[in-house]
């Protein structure tokens, strides 16, 4: 806590290293906006619209089989405030968040991108299966002007919500809090929940300066990672759900923040749990009075009516994460109002008891380390916040780990810093095995695909995980300004 204390006095001032080149990026972009201006206020975006449905990316293919579409990444700008100028994002063919792409199961997918951005970008697949020169990675950007075809095919089993968002060296953050991050569903042809209505609700956070545009990162957002003062539902501010008659609805929803944690909870009603990142459980989780998606992490839902005929706001309530420096309270964050006076049937059914399958993945011979640290430097004469792995910064030249091919391996990941980090592992589903707090072990109570898993402050989680490729994977902190500020490192697979 002495941290705390010391940087709560002095609201840490000091920039270097990759800090000050991701500073400067960001800087550079939006030169006329002083830092620790006031934002604009957040009712004079309008709320209570219906619950949009997201666009969907054309499928040019007429092949079965096959996916065909193009994602152009450029500046769009959208008269977003009434009375306010209009707001210049950066955008996938113009569409917050990015046009929906809907895949099979086994599908070939091509997709070419093309970077009208005046930065190097790239197109991650986060969370999908894709070998490692497909996922855009940092390695392998794509030039302003340039563009290139992303191919790979679907494996069976890879069902699942997954998303996509530039993945370039020092710009990651900025890209995608100016509006680049698009959603991404794999569906099987065996889902056994395909009967329900199915909702599609993408979280990203937004932060406008009182001129409505998009306001840069100060330096409290480089320290705990940007939180704007819009939580947006598909791009909308709290919109309505008109609540299907039927009285049960799947949720698939996405965390598509730079670091805003959503404690999901719906007053007066119970959540089951039936997926994560990579797809269903292999049963549901009934009773569940809130849901943690911390940023990067998707979830799938059912949501019952019962006998409420109401409305009720889908609310994000405060997590204490662990913020450092002079931060304004956390506040709860209402996303939505669900409408539940359509609804005609109260649902007796059962949902099916075998959901999806999720194998253990079996005997670990190799055990890893990763260990999330953070460390206060002096540079010039200032004092700045460093966030490492395993005692460093990325650096694109090193190798910091290295797996063999198809071999299970347990990590052990741990939070040596006093704030809350989700760690997202690249090109692979993992199982979380354990938990382990204050010398408390506890077992995960069900096992799950996930690539991205928070730790809080001081807390340890052990996985599976295996990689299907050979060749470069990242791994990283996903608050993406942790991310820009080095909590990053390499994964070579041989
Ligand atoms: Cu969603 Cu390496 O990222
Ligand atoms: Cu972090």
């Amino acid at each position: 806590m002495q941290r705390r204390t010391f940087l709560g006095g002095m609201a840490v001032a000091g920039l270097a290293g990759p800090w000050l080149q991701a500073w400067s990026a960001e800087a550079m972009a939006s030169p006329s906006l002083p830092l620790g201006l006031p934002l604009l206020a957040s009712e004079l975006l309008p709320a209570g619209g219906t619950l949009r449905e997201l666009t969907k990316l054309a499928n040019t293919s007429n092949q079965p089989g096959t996916f065909q579409g193009k994602l152009t990444a450029a500046p769009v700008t959208l008269p977003f405030i009434p009375g306010h100028a209009s707001t210049e994002f950066w955008a996938y063919n113009g569409s917050l968040p990015g046009p929906l792409i809907e895949l099979f199961e086994g599908d070939t997918v091509e997709i070419t991108f093309v970077n009208q951005l005046k930065q190097p970008s790239t197109i991650h697949w986060h969370g999908l299966p894709v070998p490692p020169e497909q996922d855009g990675n940092p390695l392998d950007p794509v030039p302003p002007g340039g563009s290139r075809i992303y191919r790979f095919n679907l494996p069976e089993g890879s069902a699942g919500t997954y998303w996509y968002h530039p993945h370039p060296h020092q710009h990651t953050a900025e890209q995608a809090f100016r509006g680049l991050a698009g959603p991404l569903v794999v569906r099987s042809r065996k889902d056994p929940l395909t009967a329900l209505p199915e909702r599609l609700l993408v979280i990203s956070d937004l932060k406008l300066d009182r001129y409505a545009a998009i306001a840069p990162n100060d330096e409290n957002d480089w320290m705990n990672g940007r939180e704007g003062q819009f939580a947006l539902v598909n791009a909308q501010r709290q919109p309505v759900l008109p609540f299907d008659f039927g009285g049960r609805e799947r949720w698939r929803i996405w965390n598509a923040c730079s670091a805003r944690y959503l404690k999901l909870t719906l007053p007066g009603s119970t959540l089951t749990l039936v997926g994560t990142d990579g797809g269903l459980l292999e049963a549901a989780q009934a009773g569940l009075t809130e849901y943690l998606l911390a940023p990067a992490q998707r979830v799938e839902l059912i949501v019952d009516a019962g006998s409420r005929r109401d409305k009720v706001e889908l609310t994000a309530n405060v997590y204490p994460r662990g913020k450092m420096g002079n931060v304004a309270p956390d506040q709860i964050m209402p996303l939505l109002t669900v409408d539940f006076t359509a609804v005609t049937t109260k649902v007796q059914a059962a949902l099916p008891a075998h959901l999806g399958s999720v194998d253990d993945l079996g005997q670990t011979s190799t055990h890893k380390q990763v260990v999330f640290s953070e460390s206060m430097s002096m540079v010039n004469g200032r004092h700045s916040m460093l966030f490492l792995i395993n005692d460093q910064e990325y650096d694109m030249q090193r190798i910091d780990l290295v797996s063999r091919l198809n071999e299970v391996e347990l990590w052990e990941i741990v939070n040596r810093t006093d704030m809350d980090h989700p760690l997202h592992v690249h090109g692979t589903q993992f199982q979380v095995v354990e938990r382990e707090f204050e010398g408390v072990v506890t077992p995960a109570p069900f096992r799950a695909w996930q690539d991205t898993v928070n730790l809080r402050a001081n807390e340890i989680v052990r996985i599976k995980t295996v990689q299907r490729w050979p060749g470069l994977r990242m791994f990283h902190c996903h608050i993406l300004e942790h991310e820009a500020m080095g909590m990053m490192g390499q994964l070579k697979v041989v």
